[in-house]
């Protein structure tokens, strides 16, 4: 019998109306028969300065502990300057931290993101997989999930209408499991 897989889910976007909260909370919807899928908000995450390693906030110890107890994880990322957004690098940053004391270390984790723009995120996709180098995470090659013309497949009330979308985060989700199975040797 499959047991269940819990997904950590977040976004690196504080905005209300972010178009990259819209594809979590449309994965909502679209997870796979046994498997779980929550969503962690890294509003109040505060930024990290290496003097308090050791005496972590509150928030990023809750942080650390739902990537721990989490099977895998699932990162909706915006593009800022060509980049990941500052707000998701000081959250993977404080994840880490202390060394040797990393919550993302051999996490199976995958990626999706939306722009109005026309490339989808896919400089800063491929930024976060150089990250994901140094945390010795196990991210997901394919499918990459890149929504470009956000506004045109998410509406106002930030709801995911476009169909070939939903089968993208569809087919991620399906993927991350199988992926996350295949790493337990389940
Ligand atoms: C500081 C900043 C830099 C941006 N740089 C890019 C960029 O390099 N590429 C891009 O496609 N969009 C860029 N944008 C537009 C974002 O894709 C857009 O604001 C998007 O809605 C952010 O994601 P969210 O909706 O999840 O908050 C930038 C926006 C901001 C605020």
């Amino acid at each position: 019998m499959e047991r269940t897989v819990n997904i950590l889910g977040f976004a690196g976007s504080l905005r209300k109306g972010s178009y990259n909260k819209a594809l979590l909370r449309a994965a909502l919807e679209l997870v796979p028969r046994d498997t779980r899928l929550e969503i962690f908000d890294l509003e109040g995450i505060p930024p990290f300065n290496q003097d308090l390693e050791n005496q972590p906030s509150e928030k990023v110890k809750e942080f650390k502990a739902k990537i721990r107890a989490a099977d895998a994880i699932l990162i909706a990322t915006p593009e800022y300057n060509y980049s990941i957004p500052g707000v998701l690098k000081n959250a993977i940053d404080c994840a880490s931290r202390p060394y040797g004391d990393n919550a993302f270390e051999h996490k199976p984790v995958a990626i999706m993101g939306a722009s109005p723009g026309m490339t989808g995120t896919a400089r800063a996709q491929y930024h976060l997989r150089q990250c994901f180098v140094f945390l010795t995470c196990f991210a997901l090659n394919q499918p990459e999930v890149m929504v470009p013309f956000a506004q045109e497949k998410i509406d106002r009330e930030g709801k995911v209408t476009d169909q070939k979308t939903k089968e993208k985060i569809r087919e991620l989700l399906e993927s991350l499991v199988a992926w996350t199975n295949k790493l337990k040797g389940a």
